[in-house]
């Protein structure tokens, strides 16, 4: 008989495992879940009255302020919260490792690897151990040896694969609302019986159609699989958008007239200065790893080329930066709207903000910064670790964080969209152009603002996919 789950541990309070398990405390008052997490200044921030949370999310705090206290916890306690619980997330960090076997590209798996030896400490009785954190093909049998070999009578451990495909910035709709839910289980009778459980903690929400159950393996590599074709488009439509700029197409006709077509579809077209967050270039690396551990060098080159791309995107944009600002930028100011991935989130994980600012800074120009999101100490972090070699004190000389985008452009020589956040689109244009150094420029990484206005107030736009003004 699957058992019926009342009490959910969740281990990683971060961008997956945090609004996941919120999302299930909000939709099945009668389970208990308690995400754990060993940050403590993380943990204080998910319990802070007045709701101010480590993350960033449309939707969050709401769903968190009518579940915690009720059947939502955070804690440091991880043990307890693994005692207590008969089904456990696993959510913990899996970033590209820096060091050893596979650096730059195989994921680093340490996290899953402690957080699971801390399940096999501490469980004195049977659990449903489900892997949550994006992890390459066959960690979750990794995960089966370590519990295995570590269980103590009656004690048993079924392990599932659960990839989560929400986006940041719109986390709350897609969990209450997702294409669908991923099951991966083993194909035995508990396999099955344990995939049920979890299947039906989602159905309290979830209609069945969209809940999914598949063989373990095929559920880990689906997630990497989403992610690759995903990131893909991207790396299309912006190798695309530099047939634009260099031809006089414009990259948003061709990508409106292109998704017409309904096997294409047209989403996920919008041409941008390149792809960032936490999992797509992560994703695809592993990918990469995982095709050339298989000896499948060619597979591996093409899904290389995917973030090699994304790479030449960045490189291509902030050299059109230099090239229209008459091929210099050193001792000029250049204002960057927007630090983090994407819109409606605090997150930076590879952000595209981080390597133009980074280039910038080589051509020695003066960058002021405005994110509405981003900590303050967020970027100074990112930027000292993209230039590991530079003391923070000269980053700090050529670099300012402001708090308004009027004031980031002010004295500017140009300002660089990278981040397409709405509030860039309300903008007072006018006062900008008034505050800045002329001829004043935009540059806009996002495909955000209105050209054409931009234009008639006197800025010298540069959109991607379109050539540059100043040249046409
Ligand atoms: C992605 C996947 O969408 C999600 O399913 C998975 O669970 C995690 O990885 P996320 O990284 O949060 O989600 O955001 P996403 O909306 O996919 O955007 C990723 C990057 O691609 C961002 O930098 C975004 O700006 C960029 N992007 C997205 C484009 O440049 N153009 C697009 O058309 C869409
Ligand atoms: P993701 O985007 O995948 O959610 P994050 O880095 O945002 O990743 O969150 C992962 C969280 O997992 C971090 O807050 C980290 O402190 C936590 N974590 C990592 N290892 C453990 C562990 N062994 N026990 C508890 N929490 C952990």
């Amino acid at each position: 008989m699957p058992v019926k789950v009342s009490k959910i541990c969740c281990i990683g309070a971060g961008y997956v495992g945090g609004p996941t398990c919120a999302v299930i405390a909000l939709k099945c008052p009668h389970i208990t879940v308690t995400i754990v997490d060993l940050n403590q200044s993380r943990v204080d921030a998910w319990n802070s009255p007045d709701f101010a949370l480590p993350i960033y999310e449309p939707g969050l705090v709401d769903v968190v302020r009518q579940a915690r206290g009720r059947n939502l916890f955070f804690s440091t306690d991880v043990d307890k919260g693994i005692e207590e619980a008969d089904l456990i997330f696993v959510s913990v960090n899996t970033p590209t490792k820096k060091s050893g076997v596979g650096a730059g590209f195989a994921a680093d798996l340490n996290y899953v690897e402690l957080a699971t030896r801390r399940i096999a400490t501490v469980a004195n009785s049977s659990k449903i151990v489900v892997e949550k954190s994006t992890v390459p093909c066959r960690t979750a049998e990794s995960m089966r040896t370590i519990l295995e070999a570590n269980s103590k009578p009656n004690c048993r451990f079924d392990i599932l694969s659960n990839p989560e495909f929400l986006a940041e910035g719109t986390a709350i709709t897609d969990l209450f609302k997702p294409d669908r839910v991923l099951i991966g289980s083993l194909e035995t009778r508990e396999g099955v019986e344990a995939c049920q459980s979890l299947a039906e903690v989602y159905a309290n929400w979830v209609p069945q159609d969209r809940i999914l159950t598949v063989g373990l393996w095929s559920s880990e590599l689906s997630k990497l699989a989403a992610n690759a074709m995903l990131a893909q488009r991207i790396s299309s439509i912006n190798a695309l958008s530099a047939i634009c700029e260099a031809t006089g197409a414009n990259i948003d006709e061709v990508a409106h007239a292109i998704g017409y077509d309904s096997r294409i579809g047209p989403k996920f077209l919008k041409a941008s200065v390149g792809f960032g967050g936490s999992c797509f270039q992560k994703d695809i690396l592993n990918l990469v790893y995982l095709s050339e551990s298989l000896h499948l060098p060619e597979v591996a080159a093409y899904w290389r080329q995917v973030v090699e791309m994304n790479e030449y995107q960045k490189r291509r944009f902030s050299k059109r930066v230099v090239d229209t600002l008459f091929n210099t930028i050193t001792g000029k100011r250049i204002a960057v709207l927007g630090f983090a991935f994407k819109a409606d989130t605090g997150d930076t994980r590879e952000s595209a903000a981080i390597t133009l600012i980074k280039d910038f800074q080589s051509e020695r120009a003066f960058v002021n910064i405005y994110d509405p999101q981003v900590e303050e100490e967020q970027i100074w972090n990112d930027l000292s670790e993209a230039s590991p070699l530079i003391p923070i004190e000269s980053i700090k000389k050529q670099v300012t964080i402001c708090h308004s985008a009027i004031e980031a452009c002010k004295n500017a020589e140009a300002v660089v969209i990278a981040t397409e956040w709405k509030e860039f689109l309300e903008i007072d244009w006018e006062e900008v152009y008034k505050g800045m150094n002329k001829p004043a420029f935009v540059f806009d990484g996002r495909l955000l603002v209105d050209a054409e206005k931009l234009t008639k107030i006197g800025f010298k736009v540069t959109t991607i996919g379109r050539p540059s003004a100043v040249a046409a």
